[in-house]
This record gives structure tokens, sequence and C-alpha cells, in this order.
């Protein structure tokens, strides 16, 4: 089985940036924590800052991995050709997202992605991303 995570803009600078919402460990750190527990799975990791490539990603794999786990960042908010990507593929793609959107600013309530998504998780820290792999594993 292979999972696709893609982490979006902003997303590089886990355990650095603003680490009262978005913790102290880096993604890389994490995904050895993941890897170790799904040890039967193939978790590719894919990082960009840039929306057109987030959309390639989605393209090159969207058809062949058994599913996708995307936190798109700020593009969630506001990316109508990231939800057509995902629209546009086979392979089933959760939502997550590292804080409880729906806590802070009115702006990061709405998604543009859920409604293409089989699911949204936000909120669990970074345990988002395993409550995602745990869907599609499931
Ligand atoms: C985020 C929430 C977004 O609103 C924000 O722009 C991010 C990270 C999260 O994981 O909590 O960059 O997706």
């Amino acid at each position: 089985m292979k999972i696709q995570i893609i982490n979006g803009p902003n997303l590089n600078l886990l355990g650095v940036r603003e680490k009262s919402i978005y913790g102290d460990t880096s993604f890389e750190g994490y995904l050895e924590q993941l890897r170790a527990r799904f040890l039967t799975i193939e978790i590719e990791y894919y990082q960009s800052n840039v929306e057109g490539e987030i959309i390639n990603k989605l393209h090159e794999i969207g058809f062949s991995y058994d599913g996708i786990v995307i936190n798109a960042g700020a593009y969630t908010h506001t990316s109508i050709a990231i939800a057509d990507a995902i629209a546009a593929i086979n392979t089933p793609v959760i939502e997550v997202h590292i804080s409880n959107v729906y806590k802070r600013e009115e702006f990061r309530h709405h998604s543009m992605l859920a409604a293409s998504c089989k699911g949204v998780i936000a909120g669990f820290g970074m345990d988002s991303y395993r409550l995602g792999i745990e869907n599609l594993v499931g």
C-alpha cells in the first residue's frame, strides 16, 4: 500500500514556525515516527510552497497511490485549482490540519478543498496525519 503525504506552504517550517500553534517537532522527525508505526505501508512525503507544484504532485500520483493525506496550509482556504485537482484524481484524499482551524480566525473556517475530499481532520496536532492514514489503511 502506498500513501502520499503532501504539505503545502510554510509547513517546511514546522518546529520553527509559531511553535505555540504548530508545536516544536519538524515534519521530518515526525515522519520517522509515522513510518515506524506503519511498517507495511510505503509513506512518501512531499512539501512545496508553490501551488502549481502541489497540483503537479496530485496529478502525478493521484491515479496510482492508495491514498493521499494533504495539509495544503493557507491554500486550503483559497485554492480552487487544488480543489479541482483533488476532484480530478481517483485516489482518495484526506484533508488534515495541525491546528483546530475552527478556533482560529474566521478566514480559516472555510475550506475550498473539503468538498472534494473523503474527509477532514483538524486540531489534533501532528497526530492529525496519523489519524488520516488510519482511515486510509482501515
Ligand atoms: C494549517 C492551518 C492553516 O489555516 C494555515 O494556513 C497553515 C496550517 C494547519 O495545519 O493547522 O498553514 O493548515
